[in-house]
């Protein structure tokens, strides 16, 4: 009996290595596709597999998308006997290991969707009580990324229901990139940095340029959330929580759906990369429209996301006569990126008084991302007509020593 409980006592206390977040994940914001978007709960192996083939053919892989991520209703309603999450054989015929050896062959990574609570946001199983076991599963199936939704969970503290997720992640041993969404509620970034890779910032998107449903918003509605003026770090200032590793999302992207005309497409995309959001298509990438293309591809725009410093861009003006908001991102090697958006109904002349922005520093060169060409430089203020809800975008550049 003595004998036992030492043992026990020794097992107790025996040290163990803590767990933590998989640190060297996401060290540039997350790229890659999301169903939820477009699909919500028509989803399958088939156009998983579909995706992913598209994501080759169109060049997206080659741009830098690599996380292909199935979002709720991909399990059964109920677990199995033990317990174990179930994924829908009607939809995934093959299985989920299947499926991640099939996206891992072509080169992209594998996420899957849960929820911290009792159900998912669509009444599907939740992992609360769950997580050890649900972590193990998904290291078995391959899983890259987790989607961790805050749906049903009651009175459940935030930082407990992460942090344990976070841990079972951890102990199963297969790097997972952790994607949290609670939605902002608990402002995740003021405590999340140790916790998870990215964090929702906000209700969710839909295919709008500022519309307003129940708990869904157009992406200027979700823009206006992130950012703050320069000399006021207003409501949301988060700007400042972002950097390699932890990022704020403001959710999947809209780019190339219905609701949004193809300057409101270029302007959301263009935004997304100067607040160093996550990439998250979330269109069907299968049937894409060149131009729509063109935009999730653009190497420069990209470049801007991905930039390795990870700052993440503020506004810097924003003046509603005019129409105007001006957007600026701090990049690496003394570069900077600088986007003016056209929130007016009519096209307008847009001027950028880089004079008042004290922090770009000495003068530098003007290259224009959508159009690659450089177009002048920051002594004097840029002025061009701008369509309804575009924008126009800069890398500031240093100029080749003399
Ligand atoms: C919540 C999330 C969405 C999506 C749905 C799925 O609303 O915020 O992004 O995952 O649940 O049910």
């Amino acid at each position: 009996m003595k004998t036992s409980l030492l043992i026990l006592g020794a097992a107790i206390l025996a040290p163990s290595v803590p767990a933590q977040k998989f640190e060297h994940l996401a060290q540039t914001p997350p790229m890659g596709w999301n169903s939820w978007n477009t699909f919500s709960s028509h989803i399958s192996e088939d156009l998983v597999k579909g995706v992913a083939d598209a994501m080759i053919a169109n060049g997206m892989r080659d741009a830098g998308y690599e996380y292909i991520v199935l979002d709720d209703t991909w399990s059964l309603r109920e677990r199995d006997a033990d317990g174990n999450l179930v994924a829908d054989p009607e939809k995934f015929p093959s299985g989920m290991k299947a499926l991640a050896d099939y996206v891992h062959e072509r080169g992209f990574k594998l996420g899957i969707y849960g929820d911290a609570g009792s159900k998912t946001c669509a009444g599907y199983p939740g992992s609360q009580g769950h997580e050890y076991q649900d972590a193990r599963t998904w290291a078995s199936w391959g899983i890259d990324y987790l989607k961790y939704d805050w749906c049903s969970t009651g009175t459940r503290d935030a930082r407990e229901a992460y942090t344990t997720m976070r841990d079972a992640l951890y102990t199963a041993k297969r790097p997972v990139v952790f994607s949290m969404c609670e939605w902002g509620r608990s402002r995740p970034w003021e405590w999340a940095q140790d916790v998870g890779h990215l964090w929702r910032t906000s209700g969710d998107i839909y295919d709008s340029w500022d519309g307003y449903k129940m708990w869904e918003m157009g992406w200027k509605r979700i823009l206006d959330l992130q950012t703050s003026l320069v000399d006021d770090w207003g409501p949301n200032g988060i700007a400042k929580y972002a950097g390699p590793g932890h990022w704020n999302d403001p959710d999947m992207m809209e780019v190339g759906n219905e609701g949004l005309s193809v300057a409101e497409s270029r302007a959301h995309f263009s935004l997304w990369a100067m607040l160093a959001a996550p990439l998250m298509a979330g269109n069907d990438v299968r049937h894409m429209s060149d131009e729509i293309i063109a935009i999730m591809t653009d190497a420069d725009v990209i470049a801007i996301n991905q930039d390795p410093a990870g700052k993440q861009g503020f506004r810097a003006l924003a003046e509603d006569q005019a129409g105007i908001e001006v957007f600026i991102k701090e990049l690496s090697e003394g570069e900077w990126a600088v986007c003016a958006l056209n929130t007016s109904d009519e096209t307008r002349e847009l001027t950028i008084p880089f004079h008042r922005f004290y922090m770009l520093g000495e003068t530098k060169e003007l290259f224009d991302v959508w159009s690659n060409q450089v177009v002048g430089d920051t002594s004097e203020s840029y002025t061009r007509a701008v369509d309804s809800h575009d924008v126009m975008m800069f890398r500031l550049r240093v100029p080749a020593a003399m």
